[in-house]
């Protein structure tokens, strides 16, 4: 039951008005602490890997990991390759194991973008039960090997997102829509709620309606995620927070125990961390329960 692609739990989420958490690690303990959160509340679970850490640790042994661990356990968890420019990647992580591929050629002119999403597609479904997220429009911010600067990041089109979908065959749709990767810069996010509600609407009435994704999680208000999953996002990419957790928990302690050395006393304080950060994450987004 428990290797699955991201299309499967996210069309089940859509449906019924809550989202899955799509959490980035870039690490095994970490990646241990999402599925024990995840296992712990009967969640769904998104795993994600930036292209860096993926190319660092070695995408055979990321899923040899991601199977070991999925394999076991009672909830269903997806593998997911998080913004890839490199189409020859997304090939080599599909022939991996990995069970959902984000290209990202959002930075690309839009013909060019669908020519690279549509490559990937192809390659996915010809390889079995691999599902494929695209991007139209540019998120804001810095996410592994990608920097958009605020100023030029531009918002998805509504019709140009029906196209988009139409034309590549994708599984998962990530539209811009003022969300952004990082920490944001005050305590109210500019987020184009409407914009959302257009995508979505022109992609049903098209026949088009596939799982949407909201990019950028860390830091926006409880307010704007539930509006956010009303509106159809149904996943949730969380990285940043992460990463602070697991940075801060690690400094905190050895900060109080410099002359221990001992890193699996370290290893522990962090992966009981980020439990806590996914907990939350999981009751935010209504998922708790919802794995079946
Ligand atoms: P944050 O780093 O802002 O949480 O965004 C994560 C993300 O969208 C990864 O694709």
């Amino acid at each position: 039951m428990a290797i699955v692609n991201a299309k499967s739990i996210l069309q089940k989420a859509t449906r019924e008005g809550y989202a899955v958490g799509a959490f980035n690690i870039t690490n095994l303990v970490q990646m241990e602490a999402v599925v024990e959160a995840a296992v712990g509340q009967e969640s769904p679970l998104i795993i994600q890997t930036s292209v860096t850490p993926s190319r660092f640790l070695g995408r055979e042994v990321i899923v040899a990991v991601y199977r070991t661990l999925a394999d076991r356990a009672p909830i269903p968890i997806c593998l997911h390759l998080d913004h890839c420019t490199d189409v020859q990647y997304c090939r080599q992580c599909v022939d991996a194991g990995y069970t959902n591929i984000m290209i990202d050629a959002s930075k690309q002119e839009f013909e060019e973008n669908i020519r690279q999403t549509r490559e990937v597609c192809e390659y996915a479904h010809k390889g079995g039960d691999i599902t494929v997220e695209g991007e139209l429009g540019t998120v804001s911010g810095v996410e592994d090997q990608i920097k958009v600067v605020e100023d030029v990041a531009q918002l998805c089109n509504p019709d140009a997102a029906a196209e988009f979908v139409m034309r590549t065959g994708v599984d998962l749709f990530a539209p811009a829509i003022g969300t952004a990767h990082g920490v944001y810069k005050t305590a109210n996010p500019k987020v184009d709620f409407a914009r959302l509600e257009k995508i979505r609407k022109t992609l049903t009435a098209k026949g088009l309606a596939v799982p949407l994704v909201i990019h950028g999680g860390t830091g926006l208000p409880e307010g704007t995620v539930k509006r956010l999953i009303e509106l159809g996002g149904a996943k949730f990419n969380v990285s940043t927070e992460l990463k602070h957790t697991l940075i801060d928990t690690t400094f905190t302690y050895i900060e109080a125990h410099r002359h221990e050395y001992n890193p699996g006393r370290i290893d522990k304080a962090v992966k009981e961390a980020i439990k806590e950060t996914i907990h939350i994450w999981i009751e935010r987004l209504g998922c708790s329960g919802k794995a079946e």
